[in-house]
C-alpha cells in the first residue's frame, strides 16, 4: 500500500489538556467535581488549570507543525458548548473550538474530533443518572449535533466516544474513574446507552455532508498461552469481551454471541428498531491499543498478571486469566511493551470488522518523572515509537490491513485522570508550575519516523 492515505497524528483528550475549568463559561463536568473529591486523584491533583491549553493552544498547534504531523486527534468538552449538557448553547465555547480547528488547518494539520472524551457535564449525572439513563444518549446526539453543524463545514473525520470500555468497567464497574460507582451491572448498562447514543448521533450526522464518522474503542491483545484450542478460544473470547463488547454493536447491531450466552439477563437486549440502527454506523474503526497478555483457560503455573481470582465483574465473567512473559519491558504503569501485539490486533479488527478502515487512535508509553532534566531524555519512549509505530507499517504494508493513520498518545504530559500528573505519557514535558512545554527526545524521535515515512 502506498503512503497516501496515511496519516501520521497525536492525540489529546480536552479533559486532560484545557484547564479553564471555570472560565469562557463553562459548565461542571463529572471529572471536575471526580477530581475534587478527596482521594480520589493521586497527590490529590486535580484537573483545574492540566496544561492550560485553554489558553495556550497557539503555542501547541505550532510544537505540533514543528513535529510535521499531518493529523490532531483531540475531544470537545460537552460542558463547554452545552454547560447543563443541555439547552442553552454557550457561544464562547463554540468560538474557542472554532480558533483551535482554524489554528490547525492554516498549519496544514487535519482535525479529527472526538466528541466525548469522558467528561460527561455534571448536571446529566446528577439530574439524568448520567449513562445508566437512556435520556443521556438522546442529550448526546443533540449536543453532537451542535458541533456538527458548528464545526462540520470544516471537521471532516468524527468519533463519537473514546473508550467506550473504560467509561463502562472503570467509571461503572470498579469505580475508579468518574462517577466512581461500583457494580457488576451498571457496566453492562452503561455501555448498553453508550452504543444507543452511537446510533442515535450517527443517524443525525448522515443527515448532513460532515465526513466521515467513527469509534475510538481500546484494547489490550490477547496472546493464547498454549496452541491448545482452550486457550486460542479464551483468547479470541477476551478480545471479544474487550473490543467486540462496544464495537459489534456499532457495526453489526448485536452483542458478540459469547457475551449474551454468559451474561443472560444481566446483558440488556437491543430492540430490532435499535439493531438496525446501530447496524453499519461506523465508517471507520478506531483502535486505542497500548499493551499485551497472554490468555489461558486454566490459572498458568507462573507470571500471573492481575488477581488470583482475576480481577472480578467483567474479568470474572471472561473466564480468561492473564498473564505475561517475563522478558518483557514494562512501562512506569505496569503496561508491557509488547509491538508484535498492535499488529496482531490490528489484523484481528480487520478481519473481524469486514475490512472496515481503521485508526490507530491512541498508542503511547508512560514514564513517571518529573524532573525535567532526566525526563526530556526518554529513550525509552523513543523505542516504544519505534517499535510500535514499525509494526502497524508492517500491518499496512505488509499484511494489507487498511490502516490509515497513527495518532501517538501524547502531545504533551497531561492530566491522566485518577493517575493525576504523575503518569507521564507525553513527547513534550510539561512543567506543571510553569507551565513550559519542552520537546523530549522521543518528540524528535517521532519527527524523524514522520519524515521518513
Ligand atoms: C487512554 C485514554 O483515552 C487516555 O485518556 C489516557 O490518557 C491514555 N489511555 C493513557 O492512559
Amino acid at each position: 500500500m502506498s503512503n497516501e492515505n496515511f496519516i501520521w497524528g497525536v492525540a489529546t483528550a480536552a479533559h486532560q489538556i484545557e484547564g479553564a475549568w471555570l472560565e469562557g463559561g463553562k459548565g461542571l463536568n463529572t471529572w471536575d467535581v471526580f477530581s475534587h473529591t478527596p482521594g480520589k486523584i493521586a497527590n490529590g491533583d486535580t484537573s483545574a488549570v492540566a496544561c492550560d491549553h485553554y489558553h495556550r493552544y497557539e503555542e501547541d498547534i505550532e510544537l505540533m507543525a514543528q513535529l510535521g504531523v499531518k493529523g490532531y486527534r483531540f475531544s470537545i468538552a460537552w460542558s463547554r458548548i452545552l454547560p447543563q449538557g443541555k439547552g442553552a448553547v454557550n457561544e464562547e465555547g463554540i468560538a474557542f473550538y472554532n480558533k483551535l480547528i482554524d489554528g490547525l488547518l492554516a498549519k496544514g494539520i487535519t482535525p479529527f474530533i472526538t466528541l466525548y472524551h469522558w467528561d460527561l457535564p455534571a448536571t446529566l449525572q446528577f439530574e439524568n443518572d448520567g449513562w445508566l439513563s437512556y435520556e443521556t444518549a438522546e442529550y448526546f446526539a443533540e449536543y453532537a449535533d451542535v458541533c456538527f453543524k458548528a464545526f462540520g463545514d470544516r471537521v471532516k473525520h468524527w468519533m463519537t466516544f473514546n473508550e467506550n470500555w473504560c467509561s463502562a468497567v472503570l467509571g461503572h464497574g470498579i469505580g475508579c474513574f468518574a462517577p466512581g460507582r461500583v457494580s457488576r451491572t451498571e457496566p453492562y448498562i452503561a455501555a448498553h446507552n453508550l452504543c444507543l447514543a452511537h446510533g442515535l448521533t450517527v443517524q443525525k450526522f448522515r443527515q448532513g455532508d460532515w465526513g466521515v464518522i467513527g469509534i475510538a474503542n481500546n484494547c489490550d491483545f490477547r496472546e493464547p498461552l498454549t496452541d491448545k484450542p482452550e486457550d486460542k478460544a479464551a483468547a479470541q473470547e477476551a478480545l471479544e469481551f474487550f473490543y467486540g463488547w462496544l464495537t459489534d454493536p456499532v457495526v453489526f447491531g448485536e452483542y458478540p454471541a459469547i457475551m449474551v450466552e454468559r451474561l443472560g439477563d444481566r446483558l440488556p437486549k437491543f430492540t430490532p428498531e435499535q439493531k438496525e440502527m446501530l447496524k453499519g454506523s461506523c465508517d471507520f474503526l478506531g483502535l486505542n491499543h497500548y499493551t499485551t497478555h497472554f490468555a489461558s483457560r486454566e490459572k498458568p503455573t507462573a507470571n500471573l498478571v492481575g488477581g488470583d481470582e482475576g480481577n472480578g465483574g467483567i474479568d470474572e465473567d471472561q473466564q480468561v486469566f492473564l498473564s505475561r512473559d517475563p522478558d518483557w519491558l514494562q512501562t512506569s504503569n505496569g503496561w508491557f511493551v509488547v509491538p508484535w501485539g498492535i499488529r496482531k490486533m490490528l489484523n484481528w479488527v480487520y478481519e473481524r470488522y469486514n475490512q472496515l478502515p481503521i485508526y490507530v487512535t491512541e498508542n503511547g508509553c508512560c514514564v513517571a518523572d518529573n524532573d525535567e532534566k532526566s525526563a526530556i531524555s526518554d529513550g525509552f519512549r523513543a523505542d516504544f515509537i519505534r517499535g510500535y509505530t514499525e509494526a502497524v507499517v508492517q500491518a499496512r504494508e505488509e499484511d494489507g490491513v487498511d490502516v490509515r493513520g497513527y495518532f501517538g498518545w501524547t502531545l504533551m504530559d497531561n492530566f491522566e485522570w485518577a493517575k493525576g500528573y504523575e503518569m507521564r505519557f507525553g513527547m513534550i514535558f510539561c512543567n506543571f508550575d510553569t507551565l513550559e512545554r519542552t520537546p523530549k527526545e522521543s518528540y524528535y524521535a517521532y519527527q524523524e519516523i514522520i519524515r521518513n515515512r
